[in-house]
C-alpha cells in the first residue's frame, strides 16, 4: 500500500517535471534579458510568464489542499502586491525591494516551523533542511526589514558597531552549528521545559539568528547599503530555495537557488565596483573599523563658487563637449525627461554629450540606466565608470545633476572617510564642473565633498528640474 502511494507521488511529480523544467528555462531567460537595458522589458515578461505557469502547476497537485485560506492569502497578497507596485515611486524602490526580500525570509521562518511541527520525526535530511531553511530565512527577514528602515531613512544610515562585534558574531554561529547537532540527531525524541526538545531548540535558534541578521546589517555604513541590498537578495533565494526541499517542490528550489545564485553573482559585481571585500560586507563592518562612525561634517572647506541659470547656458552653448552626471537628485526631482530634451539640444548643436554612469550612483542597482531609458536616452550616450573616466580631461563641462557621493574625490585621497577605496567618477578633471543640487546637503554616505569648494567648479543651486527647465529654455532662446 506504502509502495502504491509512493509510486503515485512519484508519478504525479514526474508529470509537474514539465511545466517546472519550462518555468525554469522562462526564468534563466528571464534573467538573461534581464542584464540589458534593450531587453529588460522582454526579461520581465518571461519571468512573470514562468512564475505564472510554475504557480498554475503546483495548484495541479494531485494532493494540493485548495481552500478559503489559501485562496483568500493569495488574493489578498496579490491585491496588496499590485497596490503598492503601482504605487512605489522610482526613489522607493529599494526599501520596497527589501521590505519584500524580508516576506521571503519570514515565509522559509514560518514553513520550516510548521513543516517540523507536522513532521518532528521526519529524518536526518529533513532536519538539516528545516534547520537551514529556518535559519537563513530568520537573516533574511530581520536582515531586511533593518535594511527597509535605513533605505527608507528611519533608521540612521550610521554604522552600529558595538565592541567585539566580530566575537559576538562567531558565537551566535557556533551556538546555531552546536544546537544543529542534538536538533537533528535526537531533537525531536527529548522533552524540553514540557514541549518538545528539537521545537525548543528551533525557537531559540530562531532568536539567535533574528538578532544576528539585525546585528549584521546595523554594522553596515551608509555607502555600502546597496551591497547589503544585493546579498539579502541572494540570501532570500537561498531562504526560498530552503522552503523548496522542505515542501519537496522543484519550481520553488530552481527559483530560489537562481535568486540566490544571481544575487551573489552581483554581489560580487558590486563589491568589486566600490572596491569592497565581499567579507567586510557578509560580517557586517569589517575594516570599517573602531574608530568613529562615518563623519557627516559638512563644515566649510573653503570658498565656494554660485554660478547663475545664464552664466551655465553660456558655458553649455560654448562647449564642445558635455558629459552629464547624473544622481539619486536626479530622480527625486524627477527631472530625468528635461534632462533628455537639455542633452538633445545640445546634441543637435553639435555638441559631444555622453552620459556617465556610476554602478551605485541612485538607491539601486541599474537606477540612472532605468530612469535615462524611460525618458528616451539613446543608449549609446550612455557610457560606464570605465568607459569615460579617461575622457574628464578633455570635457569641456561636466554637469553633475543630484549626484553627490559618486563624485567625491575624498574616496580617492582621504583615507579617514567612509567611502576611501570607492571608485568614483573624476569629474574634477574637466575644464569645468557644475553641480545641480539644493544646497549643501551631503549624499547618502554623509560625508563631505571637497569637489564643490574646487576652483573649477560652480553650484548651482535649486532643484535640479527647475535648474534644468531653465537652461532648456534659455538654450532655446540663445
Ligand atoms: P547621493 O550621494 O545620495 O547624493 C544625492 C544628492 O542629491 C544629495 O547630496 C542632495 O543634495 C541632492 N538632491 C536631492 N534632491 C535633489 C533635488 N530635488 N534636486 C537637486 N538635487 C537634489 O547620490 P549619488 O551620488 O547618486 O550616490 C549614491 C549613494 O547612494 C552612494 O553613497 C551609494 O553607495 C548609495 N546607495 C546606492 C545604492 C545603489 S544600489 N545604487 C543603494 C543604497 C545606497 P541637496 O540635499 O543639497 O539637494
Amino acid at each position: 500500500m506504502e509502495n502504491l502511494h509512493q509510486s503515485a507521488e512519484a508519478a504525479a511529480q514526474a508529470k509537474l517535471a514539465v511545466p517546472y523544467l519550462i518555468a525554469g528555462i522562462l526564468f534563466i531567460m528571464s534573467l538573461g534579458g534581464l542584464s540589458s537595458q534593450e531587453t529588460a522589458r522582454r526579461g520581465n515578461f518571461y519571468g512573470i510568464l514562468g512564475m505564472i505557469i510554475a504557480t498554475v502547476a503546483t495548484f495541479m497537485q494531485p494532493d494540493m489542499v485548495v481552500n478559503e485560506l489559501l485562496i483568500g492569502a493569495m488574493v489578498l497578497g496579490c491585491v496588496i502586491g499590485g497596490v503598492l507596485a503601482a504605487r512605489v515611486v522610482m526613489t522607493g524602490m529599494p526599501q520596497l525591494v527589501a521590505i519584500l526580500h524580508s516576506f521571503v525570509g519570514l515565509a522559509a521562518v514560518l514553513v520550516g516551523i510548521s513543516t517540523y511541527m507536522s513532521h518532528p520525526d521526519g529524518g536526518t535530511v529533513h532536519g538539516i533542511e528545516v534547520w537551514l531553511g529556518v535559519a537563513i530565512g530568520s537573516i533574511t527577514f530581520t536582515g531586511s526589514v533593518i535594511a527597509w528602515a535605513k533605505l527608507r531613512g528611519s533608521m540612521s544610515g550610521t554604522p552600529l558597531l558595538l565592541p567585539g562585534r566580530h566575537l559576538l558574531n562567531l558565537i551566535a554561529l557556533v551556538a546555531v552549528i552546536a544546537m544543529a547537532v542534538p536538533f537533528i540527531q535526537e531533537g525531536h525524541t527529548a522533552q524540553m521545559w514540557g514541549i518538545l526538545q528539537g521545537e525548543a531548540l528551533l525557537y531559540i535558534m530562531t532568536g539567535i539568528t533574528a538578532l544576528l541578521g539585525i546585528h549584521l546589517v546595523m554594522a553596515i555604513g551608509g555607502a555600502d547599503m546597496p551591497v547589503v541590498v544585493s546579498l539579502l537578495n541572494s540570501y532570500s533565494g537561498w531562504a526560498a530555495a530552503a522552503a523548496g526541499f522542505m515542501l519537496n517542490n522543484n519550481a520553488l528550489i530552481i527559483t530560489g537557488a537562481l535568486v540566490g545564485s544571481s544575487g551573489a553573482i552581483l554581489s560580487f559585481i558590486m563589491c568589486k565596483a566600490m572596491n569592497r571585500s565581499i567579507w567586510n560586507v557578509v560580517f557586517g563592518g569589517f575594516g570599517t573599523g573602531d574608530s568613529a562612525p562615518a563623519p557627516s561634517s559638512q563644515g566649510s572647506q573653503g570658498e565656494i563658487i554660485e554660478a547663475d541659470h545664464d552664466q551655465v547656458s553660456d558655458a553649455l552653448a560654448n562647449a564642445k563637449s558635455v558629459v552629464i552626471v547624473p544622481g539619486y537628485g536626479m530622480a527625486v526631482a524627477r527631472a530625468q525627461h528635461l534632462v533628455n530634451d537639455l542633452s538633445g539640444m545640445l546634441a543637435e548643436r553639435g555638441v559631444l554629450v555622453r552620459y556617465a554612469i556610476h554602478p551605485v550612483a541612485g538607491r539601486l542597482p541599474g537606477h540612472m540606466n532605468v530612469l535615462l531609458a524611460e525618458a528616451g536616452v539613446s543608449y549609446d550616450m550612455v557610457l560606464e565608470m570605465e568607459e569615460i573616466n579617461d575622457d574628464f580631461p578633455k570635457t569641456d563641462v561636466v554637469l553633475v545633476i543630484g549626484a553627490n557621493d559618486i563624485v567625491n574625490p575624498g574616496a580617492q585621497t582621504d583615507a579617514s572617510s567612509p567611502i576611501y577605496g570607492m571608485p568614483v567618477l573624476e569629474a574634477w578633471k574637466s575644464e569645468t564642473v557644475v553641480v545641480l543640487k539644493r544646497g549643501m546637503g551631503a549624499g547618502y554616505a554623509g560625508v563631505a565633498n571637497p569637489l564643490f569648494f574646487h576652483e573649477n567648479t560652480w553650484m548651482l543651486f535649486g532643484d535640479a528640474r527647475e535648474s534644468i527647465q531653465s537652461l532648456v529654455g534659455k538654450l532655446r532662446e540663445s
